[in-house]
């Protein structure tokens, strides 16, 4: 019987690698921002809005190729609930990469405070109204969804650390061609 696509393609392990250290530079640029006052505070900021928009255009581009790229299978060997729940919090870190940095942009752009693209050219605000209520709204459900997506992440590493090392698959090799393949 011919062995199922196991592979993911180049173009599908890029993006998840610089979305994964993209999200984690996120987390570092608004500690730094809130470690520090001033220009350089500023600075970091307006890296953490950069870094963010370029996320939300990122994972949009990620979810049209994943759509035109069926998702590979889970080994055989893992039980279906745990394929169910994998998936489950594949989906979720869609949604969380998206709602995060949609409601950036949407505090910033109820605010009218300007995004400036790493300092190149203005991000577009969406037109709305609503002041610095509603900015304190979206930014509310920013610092909510994180929470949920820590938690992902959390989920997500013990799962490739438990198909590694407990389930000794090809799961964490599929997604760190350098990890060698078990036979
Ligand atoms: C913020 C960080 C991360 C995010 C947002 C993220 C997100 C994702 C998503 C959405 C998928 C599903 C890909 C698909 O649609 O088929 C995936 C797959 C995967 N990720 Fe991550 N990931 C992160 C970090 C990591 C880390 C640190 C590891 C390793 C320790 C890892 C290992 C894997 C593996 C092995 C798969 C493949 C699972 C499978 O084949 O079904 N990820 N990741
Ligand atoms: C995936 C993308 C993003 C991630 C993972 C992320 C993550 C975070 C985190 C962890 C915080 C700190 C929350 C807290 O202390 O409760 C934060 C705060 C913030 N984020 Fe984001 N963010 C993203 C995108 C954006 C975008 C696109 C914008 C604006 C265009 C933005 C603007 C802000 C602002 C203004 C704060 C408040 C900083 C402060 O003054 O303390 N974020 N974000």
């Amino acid at each position: 019987m011919a062995e199922p696509r196991n592979r993911y393609s180049v173009v599908s392990l890029i993006l998840h690698w610089v979305i994964a250290v993209a999200v984690l530079a996120q987390i570092l640029l608004v500690t730094a921002h809130e470690a520090t006052e001033g220009p350089l505070s500023r600075e970091f900021i307006n890296l953490h809005k950069s870094v963010g928009l370029t996320i939300l255009v990122l994972t949009l581009a990620r979810i049209g190729w994943r759509l035109a790229n069926p998702a590979i299978a889970l080994p055989a060997t893992t039980p279906r609930w745990q394929r169910v729940f994998a998936r489950t919090t594949h989906v979720l870190f869609y949604v969380a990469l998206i709602v995060m940095p949609l409601t950036g942009w949407l505090a910033s752009s109820a605010g009218g405070r300007a995004i400036v693209w790493f300092g190149l050219f203005d991000w577009p605000l969406l037109p709305m109204s609503g002041g610095r209520e509603a900015a304190r709204g979206f930014m509310a459900v920013h610092g909510l969804v994180v929470k949920g997506l820590y938690v992902l992440i959390g989920l997500h590493v013990i799962g490739a650390l438990k198909h590694q090392f407990i389930d000794r698959d090809n799961v964490l090799h599929r997604m760190i061609p350098l990890i060698p393949r078990r036979p």
